[in-house]
């Protein structure tokens, strides 16, 4: 039997830097608003997703001290691929010469949890190792006219590096979710940009994410009191604190980048993670929560030990 063992992590994030008060000169809305709404101060804006993801899973690689050929799947969690057709991860898995497979999915911001409950089964059934890479550039299908959806979005990319291990590994607990029969509270067609009514994202998000964290640690025989930190996805401050609130973990108890990042997707849970690794907070032997909601809707939750 094998299991996972994260051995690398790496993010990307573009240069451009993009205030709340710069949004504040062509848009209806202020620096207070979005700090006070959303949590959000900045985000950063450019690059293509294959780029970012290109540069995340290069510092994920270097970290693990190894190279794209010893990958044996690339694992792209996208909802903003460079094309619809072909997938992202092809252009990703040449950048970085990985010869195994490539493929992208898309859960929207639920994705890079998938992506690590998929993992553990390519690992179980042969992989060795795997580069798992959330990618995502949302100022693309913005509507940058749109004051109460341009304040929420931004780019970047984070990357784990996921080798099998002889046992059950570190992926303690997982649940996956979805709810097709809401897809038009959040959605984005073809040529269009972002959808979304607001406040019943926000209702649906924090209860699926206090009920998946909850069955993701009740597969992992685990409670709220076991977990060092939790990893949600970063849509909105208040959605995290309330979701926390009611799983009765203290807010210091979660990593936060939305703040500096806004929500962006795929990547935002690598982002949290990987800022509270390289930031110290991540000590060999804790256990982690990582929880998100997205667009379908999908949810995914995983309690995964940390023993770098
Ligand atoms: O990855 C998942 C993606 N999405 C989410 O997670 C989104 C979840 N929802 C949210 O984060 C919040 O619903 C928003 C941040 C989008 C909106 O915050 P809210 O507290 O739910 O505001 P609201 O939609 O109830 O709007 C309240 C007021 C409205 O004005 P009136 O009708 O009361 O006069 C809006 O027009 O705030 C107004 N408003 C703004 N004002 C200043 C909406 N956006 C803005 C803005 N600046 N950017």
């Amino acid at each position: 039997m094998s299991g996972l063992r994260v051995t690398g992590w790496g993010t990307a994030l573009p240069d451009r830097v993009v205030t709340n008060a710069e949004l504040a000169e062509t848009l209806d809305t202020s620096d207070e608003w979005i700090v006070e709404r959303t949590g959000i101060s900045e985000r950063r804006v450019g690059g293509t997703t294959s780029e970012l993801a290109i540069a995340a899973g290069r510092a994920a690689l270097a970290k693990a001290g190894l190279e794209g050929s010893d990958i044996d799947v690339l694992l792209l969690a996208t909802t903003t691929g460079d094309r619809i057709v072909p997938a992202t991860a092809p252009t990703v898995q040449d950048a970085l010469g990985i010869t195994g497979g490539a493929v992208d999915l898309n859960a929207a911001c639920s994705g890079f949890v998938y992506g690590l409950v998929m993992a553990n089964g390519l690992l179980a059934t042969g992989a060795r190792r795997i580069l798992l890479i959330g990618a995502e550039t949302l100022s693309k299908i913005t509507d940058w006219s749109d004051r109460s959806n341009a304040i929420l979005f931004g780019d970047g990319a984070g990357a784990l590096v996921i080798e099998a291990t002889d046992g059950e590994g570190d992926l303690l607990g997982w649940d996956l979710g979805s709810d097709g029969s809401v897809t038009h509270i959040l959605k984005c067609e073809h040529q269009g940009t972002i959808e979304m009514d607001g406040k019943e994202v926000f209702r649906r998000a924090v209860r699926v994410m206090v009920d998946s964290s909850r069955a993701s640690l009740a597969k992992a025989g685990l409670d709220v009191g076991d977990i060092d930190l939790i990893v949600p996805h970063q849509a909105n401050l208040r959605i995290i604190h309330s979701a926390c609130q009611k799983l009765g973990i203290e807010p210091e108890r979660a990593s936060i980048v939305i703040d500096r990042y806004g929500n962006t997707s795929s990547a935002s849970i690598p982002l949290a993670l990987v800022d509270a690794i390289d930031s110290g907070r991540v000590t060999s032997g804790d256990t982690l929560l990582l929880t998100g909601f997205g667009a379908g809707m999908t949810w995914a939750s995983a309690v995964l030990r940390w023993s770098r």
